[in-house]
C-alpha cells in the first residue's frame, strides 16, 4: 500500500468482525514498531500482546468499556481479536541520559524539555496504527483509566507505564466518535510559517 493511502485510510475503528487475526500479522506490525525513533536510542518502548478472552475483558474494564457500550459503541476492546498495550519506561530514559555521552558538562542529567519517553511510545504507536492499515486491519486506541490495575493484571513492572490499549481486528460497521464533529482545524491554525 502507498504510504499516503495508509495515512489517509487510517481511522480509529471501534468495532471488529468475528474473524481471527493471524499471529504472524501482529508480529509483522510489531517488527515495524521496532523501527520507531527513540531519544538517545534508549528504546524505552515495549508492547504487550493480549489475546486471551478473559484477559481482554479485564483489560477492557480498566478502559471502562461499559461506558462506551452505554454510549452506543460496540464492546470493541473485549471483542477485538488482539490487544496491544504500548508501554514506556521513564526510568530507562533517566538511565540512558546519565551515560557519558548524554550528561551535561558537569555530569548532571539534562533538564528534559519534554518527556521523550511519551514522545517515543507515541512514535511507535503511530507505526503500529499505520502498519495495521497496511495489513488490511483496523485499530482503535483507548485510554485506560486504571493503570495500576492494568499493571497488576499483566504483571507490568511498577516503573513501566502502559499508555493505553490498542485494539486490532478486521473491520465491522462502527459508530464514529462524536469528537469527529469538531472537524479538522484550518491549516492557518495548524501550520505557522517562519513565526507563530
Ligand atoms: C492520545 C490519544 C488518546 C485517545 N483516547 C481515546 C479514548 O480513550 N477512547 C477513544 O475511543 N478514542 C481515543 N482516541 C482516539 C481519538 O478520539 C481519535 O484519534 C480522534 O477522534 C480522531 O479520529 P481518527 O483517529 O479516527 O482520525 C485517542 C487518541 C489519542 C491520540
Amino acid at each position: 500500500m502507498e504510504f499516503r493511502d495508509a495515512v489517509l485510510k487510517r481511522r480509529m475503528v471501534r468495532n471488529f468482525a468475528d474473524q481471527p487475526v493471524d499471529p504472524a500479522t501482529i508480529d509483522r506490525i510489531l517488527e515495524l514498531t521496532r523501527h520507531a525513533p527513540s531519544a538517545g536510542f534508549t528504546q524505552g518502548q515495549s508492547f504487550l500482546v493480549v489475546t486471551r478472552p478473559e484477559l481482554k475483558k479485564a483489560v477492557a474494564e480498566t478502559c471502562e468499556e461499559h461506558e462506551y457500550v452505554q454510549s452506543g459503541f460496540a464492546p470493541f476492546i473485549s471483542k477485538a481479536p488482539v490487544l496491544l498495550i504500548p508501554c514506556t519506561s521513564e526510568t530507562a530514559y533517566h538511565q540512558r541520559y546519565q551515560e557519558a555521552d548524554k550528561v551535561n558538562e558537569d555530569g548532571t542529567e539534562i533538564v528534559w524539555p519534554v518527556p521523550y519517553w511519551i514522545m517515543d511510545i507515541g512514535c511507535a504507536v503511530m507505526i503500529a496504527l499505520l502498519a495495521a492499515v497496511n495489513e488490511g486491519l483496523v485499530a482503535a486506541f483507548a485510554g485506560s483509566k486504571d493503570l495500576d490495575k492494568l499493571r497488576s493484571l499483566l504483571n507490568i513492572p511498577a516503573e513501566v507505564t502502559p499508555v493505553g490499549v490498542i485494539a486490532f481486528g478486521y473491520r465491522a460497521p462502527d459508530t464514529p466518535s462524536p469528537s469527529l464533529k469538531r472537524g479538522r482545524k484550518p491549516d492557518e491554525e495548524y501550520i505557522h510559517r517562519e513565526h507563530w
